[in-house]
């Protein structure tokens, strides 16, 4: 007789980390993210009660009814009772129950989307266990729709993109408006280089009002202009001259300017001139922190600290206002890199930052 032991299946998603292309999602823009090798690991056993009940690691254990609407888990929960409503709604009807054991190796808080990829493996190990299949473009909708309606926070596609249809190797080149993923080879070791993803802990939070405050002057930016979206804009010197407010301008001129750095990337890496993409990033930093002001202080050390000891590029990653750097660094620059970043803060009384070397891995599956 099949016990629920055995009709348990483990599902994993992975954080992701932006190469190039930071606000642009929400703006039908282009992107270049790719999956992390550190990932969210979700053991799901069936229950027939409709209750769904998840643990993990020191976190408070969350227990909810599979009929649960919006408003009622809030906290860390909030992320799997999300995505247990939206596929309620999506499939008629609610799931009948599960247990979820979660363990991750996804650093939380430092914008490495630590808790979309535990959304991603939530959803997945619930349709596991429900028998059913959503194509992944598709599915990546559903869960911004948690993302956006349980959770509250108002934020774009790219995460769930990368998380679900990143492959290894390859980074993700996504369209945000026609919703199509490019895997561009990267195959960094050929040309002795590597990836870091250096986190100085520094706080980072998306659902507070900042992130959607630089929405809104987005979407105030393309209403401004006659547009639908700021992808819809041709002459880029055209538009930001015809933008009156300054910050409005100066938030827009992010977007336009970072959409172009994404497709010279994109060039880049697939002619194989994966260094050629160095300057590219830090002049994505550069917009970051002037234009579109989502940097801080400690951010902005470890990119200097980093370009300073020989990377060939440096960026903070994802949504910002705190977070983690991407730094893509030529071998023998490794050490160097990590003994700057780390004497920086020293010098500043912060925290040693973490740095992770990470290459581009495969998205999220059964395992
Ligand atoms: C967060 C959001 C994404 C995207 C990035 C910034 O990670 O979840 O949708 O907007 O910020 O590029």
């Amino acid at each position: 007789m099949a016990t629920s032991q055995d009709r348990a299946q483990t599902w994993s998603a992975p954080g992701r980390v932006n190469l190039v292309g930071d606000h642009t999602d929400y703006n039908a823009g282009f992107a270049l993210p790719f999956a992390l090798p550190q990932r969210t690991t979700v053991v799901a056993r069936p229950r027939t009660d409709g209750r769904i009940t998840a643990r993990s690691g020191d976190l408070p254990e969350v227990g909810f009814a599979t009929s649960t609407t919006p408003g009622e888990v809030t906290g860390w929960g909030a992320y799997v009772a999300g995505v247990a409503w939206v596929l309620g709604e999506h499939l008629g009807h609610p799931l009948d129950g599960a247990d979820l054991e979660i363990s991750s190796t996804v650093p939380r808080g430092g914008g490495l989307s630590s808790s979309h990829s535990l959304e991603c493996a939530v959803a997945l190990a619930l349709l596991g266990l429900a028998g059913e299949e959503v194509p992944v473009e598709e599915l990546a909708l559903l869960v911004q729709r948690a993302e956006n309606t349980y959770v509250g926070a108002p934020t774009g596609l790219l995460d769930q993109t990368a998380i679900l249809r990143s492959r290894a190797g390859h980074l993700s080149f996504f369209d945000a408006r026609d919703l199509t993923v490019e895997p561009v080879p990267c195959d960094l070791e050929a040309v002795g280089l590597t990836l870091l993803v250096i986190d100085p802990h520094a706080p980072h939070t998306l659902v507070d009002g900042a992130y959607a405050s630089r929405r809104e002057a987005c979407e105030r930016a393309a209403r401004e202009l006659g547009v639908d979206s700021l992808r819809e804009v041709d002459d880029v010197g055209a538009a930001l001259a015809a933008l009156a407010d300054d910050e409005t301008r100066r938030r827009a001129r992010h977007v336009l300017t970072e959409n172009q750095r994404v497709l010279d990337c994109v060039d880049l890496a697939r002619r194989g001139d994966l260094a050629a993409m160095g300057p590219l990033m830090t002049a994505s930093h550069a917009s970051m922190r002037d234009d579109f002001e989502n940097s801080v202080p400690d951010v902005d050390r470890v990119v200097e600290a980093a370009t300073r000891a020989g990377a060939l590029g440096a960026r903070m990653t994802g949504g910002g206002f705190g977070g983690a750097v991407v730094a893509l660094v030529p071998r023998a620059a490794v050490e160097p890199v990590r003994e700057a970043v780390a004497a920086a803060a020293t010098a500043a009384g912060s925290p040693a930052p973490d740095v992770l070397e990470v290459t581009p891995s495969r998205g999220a599956g059964r395992d």
